[in-house]
């Protein structure tokens, strides 16, 4: 297990909220002091704009800001940091693909495969633009144990498909996707299919190299990875970023403005028109630095540890019922789960939050994959790396309070 004593004296939160037990990693990550201390460095010392100023400080802010991009690159094995676009978030990043590429290459005759395991994110962009051109969206099911049925995913790709939308990890059942796999047969059925990983689960928490994945897009999100918010990635493959229009106009993303024309930064800056933000990219090398020197590979085996733990004392206590995959080899430190007593999940929220346990209740941005499990709303603990057995043992004491009370 990871030492989460250092480890949390490195979280001021911890300081400041007593007896706190935080379990909404997947929707937000606590904040370390070197990321904290990175956004005050820029906002204190040298807050200036970045490729604008010829003086020290902006040279300063652009150095830091463009050096965050080749820790991303380095972080998740692109290629070249020319293919890591700063943008604010997952969202943003899957809309660029919807907007830019999807408007290009989709039309009525094509075909777009996604999963019901998706975040909205990765499901409404799709639809909207099915919505928009005629083109048939399909979705890859899951079997009762809350895996994708790996046979449909052969079945389903045709000469048709034009694109792939899919999760590396489900943000709601915490399954985690065999994408290697699942893209090779993708590639060998149809080798022009473009795939696009949601990674917005998978960065903060397992090691991921999008070059060894074989994908095309892979889009994450800074504040899940203990990064600030309104800082995320887009990772496209060179030639594809290249080949694609930019999603927004104006400033930063131009080489030359003419009366009549206009031309376009090259990669990869084409994609990021405005003054971006600038602290959170900068806190997001930061957020990069500080897990790199964890390791990835030991925040997993610790989330591994602590998932089978919880799924052990849970078990036992026999009044929730858990979802997703059993084995902790195919599922990320998601607990999912809703009360045998059939107690609304917000109620078991509310109750926990009297207690100081944050947990998650709803249908977590994931309502088609609700109404494949028949199910309207779930409760949701995730972990992370400051998590701790002791956390898990108040979570259980909090559930039998619950039973306790309604
Ligand atoms: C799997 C997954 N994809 C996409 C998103 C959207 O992320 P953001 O809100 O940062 O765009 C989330 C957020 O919870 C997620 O869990």
């Amino acid at each position: 297990m990871l030492n989460t004593t250092t480890i949390k004296k490195d979280f001021p939160i911890f300081r400041n909220q007593q007896d706190f037990v935080y379990l909404d990693s997947a929707a937000m990550s606590l904040k370390p002091r070197s990321v904290i201390d990175a956004v005050e460095a820029y906002y204190e010392q040298y807050s200036a704009n970045v490729f604008r100023g010829i003086y020290k400080i902006s040279e300063k802010a652009t150095k830091i800001y463009e050096q965050t991009r080749e820790k991303v690159a380095v972080f998740i094995n692109a290629k070249s940091e020319k293919e890591v676009i700063f943008l604010r978030n997952s969202t943003e990043a899957i809309n660029l693909v919807a907007y830019t590429w999807g408007r290009t290459h989709i039309d009525k005759k094509s075909e777009i495969v996604t999963t019901i395991l998706e975040h909205h994110s990765n499901f409404v962009p799709w639809q909207q633009l099915i919505i928009e051109n005629g083109a048939v969206l399909k979705i890859i099911n899951i079997d009762e144990s809350g895996k994708l049925i790996l046979d449909q995913v052969g079945q389903i790709i045709t000469k048709k498909t034009k694109l792939l939308a899919i999760t590396y990890v489900s943000n709601a059942l915490g399954t985690i996707n065999p994408l290697r796999e699942i893209i090779k047969e993708v590639k060998r059925k149809n080798s022009d299919i473009i795939v696009l990983v949601d990674g917005a689960q998978a960065v903060p928490h397992i090691k991921v190299d999008v070059q060894d994945l074989g994908c095309d897009f892979f889009v994450f999100s800074g504040q899940k990875m203990l990064g600030p918010t309104g800082a995320g990635v887009l990772w496209g493959r060179e030639e594809l970023l290249e080949e694609m229009s930019p999603f927004l106009f104006g400033g930063e993303m131009i080489k030359e403005v003419y009366l009549d024309r206009t031309v376009f930064a090259d990669l990869p800056h084409k994609f990021e028109a405005g003054t971006p933000h600038i602290a959170g990219v900068i806190g997001l090398g930061a957020a990069i630095d500080y897990l790199t020197q964890i390791g990835m590979d030991q925040i997993r085996l610790h989330e591994k540890k602590l998932y089978s733990y919880a799924q052990e004392k849970l078990r036992k206590l026999d009044t929730v019922v858990l979802y997703g995959p059993n084995s902790q080899e195919e599922r990320s430190g998601v607990i999912l789960f809703t009360m045998k007593s059939a107690v609304h999940p917000h109620d078991v929220a509310q109750i926990l939050d009297e207690l100081n346990i944050c947990v998650r209740s709803g249908h977590h941005c994931t309502m088609p994959l609700h109404e494949r499990l028949d199910l309207s709303s779930t409760i949701r603990a995730s972990l992370y790396l400051y998590n701790t057995m002791d956390d898990i043992d108040k979570l259980v004491k909090g559930l039998q309070r619950v039973d306790e009370v309604l």
